[in-house]
């Protein structure tokens, strides 16, 4: 038995499986993420183990003779966060997430730093690790000054489950610290953000081994032999695991607590002047592109907060098919941008507001100003060169019809959707974890989903969605505060 954890933004989702990657339970918990002040995001690392005991104690009750069988871990993470310890591996304070962006000034300072975009291949964004430890140094001295390990949140469940500082490729690819092409931290990149390579975790391959369970964890949950955790992978690199997209042409686009397009490259082929991301695969040898919007369902949250519906009731107020594109529009920057405007103090907006309008009328600008913004990466990925003829969509957003039809043919691309069944980050990290425990060839166990329909643009209205667009990057710089 198998069991791939990810340690999403707002839960973890635990899958046990086979060995061939068949789904045995599923459970889910969820943890909190405070925004203490405007543009910060954080959480508290305990919650994480908290989550992960309570998924084993799930799991020992569902299936007992299940759990005892377990041979291998894969673990996948929320990317970028910093989990700071100290010396003794204790947590020195929140982390910072993803989503976060203080370090914004610190992130401009080292954009501009010699080599750091040949070294990384990637712009420095504010919520890459690199700059958060910026801003420890100037705005926490005192705990900057206790700072022996910097771990990403999956690899902090890591060192609770086996005692060990490791990371993977993916992973730190986001970090703003790794040489990307050559696949190993940089003494330069890290020096330039004042810190040191003994203050890293040592690395490997998604695919491999890093460390074992800990007996005392296996004694506790009667687990019988000994079990490996794998490298695992960030996030978004464990969810084309779990869809199975490995090569050129293949790829995904995910609707969640943030929005993707990613596509996966035989080559690293950086662009590091586009804010295109470009990381590590989990698997040796390849690496992902992908455009990344900071709000997706987010956007759905904020709205379903201030109006007292659930997001689900939200959606299900949408008419059954698209019609056209709404006169109201929404700005989907709740917490800044990443591609392709690299601008964390841009904020939202609703232009158009009319005296009749109501939930369903904001809840479709705001479908659309999501979907707009997945076109302006799907823009900024053709801009490097990147082609897509279809993409596998998942995420929340993606049970929405109207959403899938709205995103379909604003990106004019067909969007094919697995029949059911996993094939998100969690399926990834248990196939991340067969990998390293059998051996198993990747194209044997990273396969793609079965896909149960593909929902096709629609040709009389990608016009009316393409003008929309092009209105929606015009209004871009009314909103921009930094203009
Ligand atoms: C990727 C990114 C997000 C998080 C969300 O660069 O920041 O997709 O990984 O989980």
């Amino acid at each position: 038995m198998y069991l791939g954890l990810d340690l999403g933004t707002s839960g973890l989702k635990t899958i046990l499986t086979d060995e061939t990657g068949r789904v045995i339970e599923t459970v889910e918990g969820h943890y909190p993420n405070p925004h203490p002040r405007q543009g910060w995001s954080e959480q508290d690392p305990a919650d994480w183990i908290t989550a992960c005991e309570t998924a084993f104690d799930t799991l020992a009750a569902r299936v007992p003779a299940e759990l005892a069988d377990l041979r291998g871990i894969g673990i996948s993470g929320h990317m970028h966060g910093a989990t700071l310890i100290d010396a003794a591996d204790q947590v020195l304070r929140p982390c910072i997430l993803w989503n976060d962006t203080r370090s914004a000034r610190q992130a401009a300072w080292l954009d501009q730093q010699p080599d750091m975009h040949r070294i990384t291949g990637n712009i420095v964004f504010p919520g890459f690790t690199a700059p958060k430890l910026l801003w420890l140094e100037e705005n926490e001295p005192d705990v900057f000054a206790k700072v022996a390990k910097v771990l990403l949140p999956k690899d902090y469940l890591r060192l609770w489950l086996t005692g060990g500082h490791m990371g993977d490729m993916s992973d730190s690819a986001g970090t703003s610290w790794l040489d990307v092409g050559a696949r190993e931290w940089s003494d330069q990149a890290l020096a330039t953000g004042h810190m040191r390579r003994d203050q890293m975790p040592d690395l490997c391959e998604g695919s491999a081994v890093s460390g074992q369970m800990r007996d005392a964890l296996r004694q506790r949950w009667g687990i019988k032999a000994p079990v490996i955790v794998a490298g695992g992978a960030g996030d978004n690199a464990a969810a084309a695991c779990g869809a199975g997209c490995f090569s050129e042409g293949q790829g995904f686009v995910s609707l969640g607590t943030s929005g993707v397009l990613l596509a996966a490259k035989d080559r690293y082929a950086p662009d590091a002047a586009s804010a295109v991301h470009t990381f590590c695969h989990a698997v040796p040898d390849r690496w992902y592109q992908m455009g990344v919007i900071l709000a997706a369902t987010d956007c759905l949250n904020w709205l379903s907060r201030n109006l007292g519906q659930s997001a689900a009731e939200l959606a299900g107020g949408l008419p059954g098919q698209i019609s056209g594109p709404s006169d109201l529009m929404f700005l989907p920057y709740l917490s800044g941008e990443r591609t392709p405007h690299n601008n964390a103090d841009v904020r939202g907006a609703f232009i158009g507001l009319d005296v009749a309008h109501g939930p369903a009328d904001l809840t479709q600008a705001v479908v659309e100003g999501v979907t707009f913004a997945l076109r302006d990466c799907l823009k900024a990925l053709e801009g490097t060169g990147t082609k897509l003829e279809s993409v596998i969509a998942m995420g929340g957003g993606a049970r929405s019809r109207f959403w899938l039809q709205t995103l379909a043919t604003t990106l004019n691309l067909p969007l094919q959707i697995p029949a059911g069944g996993e094939f998100g980050a969690a399926l990834g990290a248990a196939r991340l974890g067969i990998a390293a425990q059998t051996g198993a060839h990747l194209t044997d166990i990273m396969t793609l989903p079965d896909i149960g329909e593909t929902i096709d643009p629609r040709p009389d209205l990608t016009d009316a969605y393409d003008a929309r667009w092009q209105r929606y990057r015009g209004v871009y710089d009314a909103v921009n505060p930094d203009r």
